[in-house]
């Protein structure tokens, strides 16, 4: 998006937000008949427009690009970032306590786990032996709380009820310091015994599954009935299925057409009357005003902001 500003005539202060609710999210789509692999089609769009799709809508579902054939779109559940590695990407697991992967990268998994088996298990529990398995959040289980004290200490905090883990991490935030955290294997023996030992436990791991190439925010989604199912613990990759354009999980090795998408770049010119007795002509002066004006767009979610001042000649208005 550029963004022009002339100096000259009047509004300061005009209600700039009116512009960014149009100017937001204004992908173009082009539907590339090439058959390849998700990461090949990524590759593609990213060498030749933005980026493979984002779909922030029904309205753009609605865009006439959509073919009757299967399309990749950007939508991707990494395994190298929750499988294999307990990492710091979109789709890793992280603690409830910040939001974030533990700084040791400790893990203590389950053999076989973690799986997303069925393709809806982004919440962990501490199993009867003390290793972990990612089950769906919307399990009931008991839990496990911490609580730092004012000395600096954690106390594990058995809670015998059962809940999902959102209602457990609520109560644990209520009441104590939160979910539990397992940074080291001290941690994990001490959550271990604070447990019953036959008793499945919610820990604090989670993960935000499914995002979108571009690193968009978009929750929009589309499955089609019962999907994404991981089928096979194989499916990591998004595509739009032929029949009723509604979405579908398939192995990344697949091949098929896709689509790009490329954000639309808007040139917005403002005239600005600014009443001072700075000398206008120096930079030092407009410099500093185009960065505030800079900063007030991105705080209303402009994006991609090219400002740059474009004087006109004395006398005019
Ligand atoms: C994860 O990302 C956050 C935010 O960028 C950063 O502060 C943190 O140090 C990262 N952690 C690791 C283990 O890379
Ligand atoms: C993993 O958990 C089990 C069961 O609590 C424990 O015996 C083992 O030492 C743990 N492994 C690590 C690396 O902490
Ligand atoms: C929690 O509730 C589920 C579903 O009602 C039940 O299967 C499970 O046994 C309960 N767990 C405990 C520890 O009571
Ligand atoms: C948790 O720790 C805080 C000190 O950080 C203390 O004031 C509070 O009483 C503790 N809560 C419980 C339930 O032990
Ligand atoms: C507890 O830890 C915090 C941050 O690490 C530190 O600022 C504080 O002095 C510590 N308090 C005690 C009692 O050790």
């Amino acid at each position: 998006m550029e963004f022009y500003v002339i100096m000259s005539l009047l509004i300061f202060g005009c209600s700039l937000s009116s512009y960014s609710q149009v100017l937001l999210h204004t992908y173009m789509y082009s539907y590339v008949k090439i058959k390849t692999t998700w990461a090949g089609a990524q590759q593609y769009c990213r060498d030749n427009y933005d980026d493979l799709a984002t779909i922030t809508n029904s309205k753009d579902m609605s865009n006439s690009v959509f073919t009757n054939s299967p399309v990749w779109i950007g939508l991707h559940d990494d395994p190298n970032a929750w499988k294999y590695n307990m990492g710091n990407e979109s789709n890793s697991w992280r603690w409830s306590a910040t939001g974030e992967t533990s700084p040791t990268g400790y893990k203590n998994w389950s053999a076989g786990e973690p799986d997303n088996g069925g393709g809806h298990e982004f919440c962990v529990v501490m199993d009867p032996n003390g290793q972990w398995s990612d089950v769906i959040c919307d399990q009931l289980n008991f839990f496990v709380c911490y609580n730092m004290t004012n000395q600096n200490q954690t106390i594990y905090v058995f809670v015998a009820n059962n809940f999902t883990w959102n209602s457990a991490q609520a109560y644990c935030r209520q009441y104590y310091t939160d979910l539990t955290t397992i940074d080291y294997s001290d941690d994990n023996a001490a959550v271990y015994s604070a447990k019953p030992q036959t008793q499945p436990v919610w820990i604090g791991l989670y993960r935000v599954p499914w995002t979108w190439s571009n690193n968009s925010p978009s929750l929009y989604r589309n499955w089609f009935y019962l999907k994404p199912d991981n089928y096979y613990h194989a499916e990591f990759c998004g595509y739009i299925s032929s029949s009723n354009h509604q979405w579908d999980d398939i192995s990344c090795d697949s091949v098929m057409s896709f689509i790009c998408q490329q954000v639309s770049k808007q040139k917005t010119i403002m005239r600005i009357k600014i009443k001072t007795d700075a000398d206008m002509t120096k930079s030092v002066f407009n410099t500093q005003i185009l960065q505030q004006i800079g900063v007030k767009l991105s705080i209303q979610g402009w994006t991609g902001l090219y400002l740059q001042w474009n004087t006109e000649p004395q006398g005019r208005n």
